[in-house]
């Protein structure tokens, strides 16, 4: 088999067999096809589409490329959750803790922020002491005795995608569902759970900018990890704004934790019932979603969920009493408020720019080097839909740098004021097959 003819064979809008996606990807892993060749078919890909067959060839190819992880000796159904990104997403931190407080056993491998979007690992490194590189067997150990433990991805973990990945994002294929579909799930079927629960995002901060293609990389996913054995269901939500009021580490744990004692934002607490409800009736801990919304919300007031959160912390070295007394996180030198520059009702926020601007502060990274600064980023005063007068703050800015010039203009720039304007509906579809 030569790649110069699956390459021309995919150019051309045909279908590639088993055996040879089979051929491609182990031939990248090995390094024996070169970045230029790969380039390529990706582009192909791109433009071509793919079956599902090839879909679900492609994603398992890539899942088998490196360590697949056993977490068979950790008792009971493990559900995982994965969002295809956002920005100010701070649902993670909060369904662990939650779900776990209702006994469903939370193996949670997450990864880093890169872009305008945040990553879990980053938020939880902003308290002090917090551990997320922890021992195989410690942290199989953490969830069986206490339903809850969060580590970084291993570094052999779908080793396929992660060179993909580096190259689609310099090579323009990021945007392609069958390349997003297979990245996504082959990294959740290598990681060992039992059940996936996806959060397709969708709208301005997301990859996917429209219902229909959310729709198809939804049910793409579903089919692809119903395939492999994993029951899997997907929902459909609105990231045309940041979800939540907090974008940046420090931020975005002080919001987690008043989420947890249910002083959170609406839609944040109402984006963790949803897809925390999915995780506990596919963990098999109720029959409906009533009554695992019930239990959850039980959860949350009784301050179990709460005290959950703090024992995650403490065993992974965590310094507990930031829940509370938060002002022991990192803190910014310099808060401002951005003020409306006219009366009206919020139109829209631009999730990715309002995401790159909390970036410009220091909250994420321009490139893997950058070194994050936990404390600085955005809150939201205002989101759609509201009513907002002129001279009243808009965000509010948490910076290490006393101008803030530039970042305030680009909040300007992203946030659209004018006629009254309904909010927009947090979800957008449930998609179980
Ligand atoms: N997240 C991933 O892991 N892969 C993609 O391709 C897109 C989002
Ligand atoms: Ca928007």
């Amino acid at each position: 088999m030569r790649m110069v003819d699956l390459i021309a064979k995919k150019r051309d809008g045909e279908v590639l067999s088993q055996e040879e996606i089979q051929f491609i990807v182990s031939g990248y892993t090995d390094h024996s096809i070169p970045d230029y060749q790969m380039s390529a078919l990706l582009m192909a890909i791109f433009n071509q589409d793919m079956t599902d067959e090839e879909i679900t060839h492609l994603t398992l190819a890539m899942a088998n490329s490196g360590e697949v992880i056993d977490l068979s000796s950790i008792n009971g159904i493990k559900v995982d959750k994965h969002s295809t990104g956002g920005v100010g997403d701070t649902t993670t931190i909060v369904l662990a803790p939650l779900v776990a407080s209702v006994g469903v056993p939370v193996a949670k491998m997450s990864g880093r922020g890169l872009g305008h979007t945040g990553g879990t690992l980053d938020k939880l490194e902003a308290i002090p002491g917090f551990q997320i590189e922890i021992p195989n067997q410690q942290f199989i150990d953490l969830v069986n005795d206490t339903q809850v433990a969060v580590t970084g991805q291993s570094g052999d973990l779908a080793p396929a995608d992660k060179r993909m990945y580096a190259l689609r994002d310099v090579t323009a294929t990021v945007d392609s569902i069958p390349l997003i579909a297979s990245s996504v799930m082959s990294k959740k079927i290598a990681s060992g759970a039992d059940a996936i629960v996806l959060d397709v995002t969708l709208g301005d901060g997301a990859f996917m900018k429209n219902q229909a293609d959310a729709e198809r990389l939804a049910h793409t996913m579903v089919r692809i990890g119903n395939l492999a054995g994993r029951k899997t269901m997907a929902v459909i939500s609105d990231m045309s704004q940041p979800l939540g009021e907090a974008i940046g580490n420090t931020l975005e744990v002080v919001e987690a934790i008043n989420t947890l004692k249910g002083e959170g934002p609406e839609d944040l607490q109402e984006m963790v019932y949803v897809l925390g409800s999915q995780m506990v009736v596919l963990a098999e801990k109720a029959d409906t979603l009533e009554e695992a919304r019930k239990m959850l919300e039980d959860a949350l007031h009784s301050g179990k969920a709460l005290a959950k959160f703090k024992e995650m912390i403490r065993n992974q070295g965590g310094d507990d009493s930031v829940v509370d007394h938060p002002e022991k996180m990192p803190q910014a030198k310099y808060v401002t408020q951005v003020l409306a520059p006219k009366s009206g009702y919020v139109r829209d926020i631009h999730a990715e720019s309002i995401g790159v601007a909390a970036m410009l502060l220091g909250a994420g990274r321009k490139t893997k080097e950058d070194v994050i600064d936990y404390s600085v980023g955005l809150v939201l005063n205002k989101k759609v839909g509201m009513s907002v007068e002129a001279g009243e703050p808009l965000v509010t800015v948490y910076s290490n740098r006393e101008d803030v010039e530039d970042v305030n203009q680009m909040i300007l720039d992203s946030i659209e004021i004018g006629e009254a304007i309904e909010e927009p509906m947090l979800v957008r579809g449930i998609i179980t097959e």
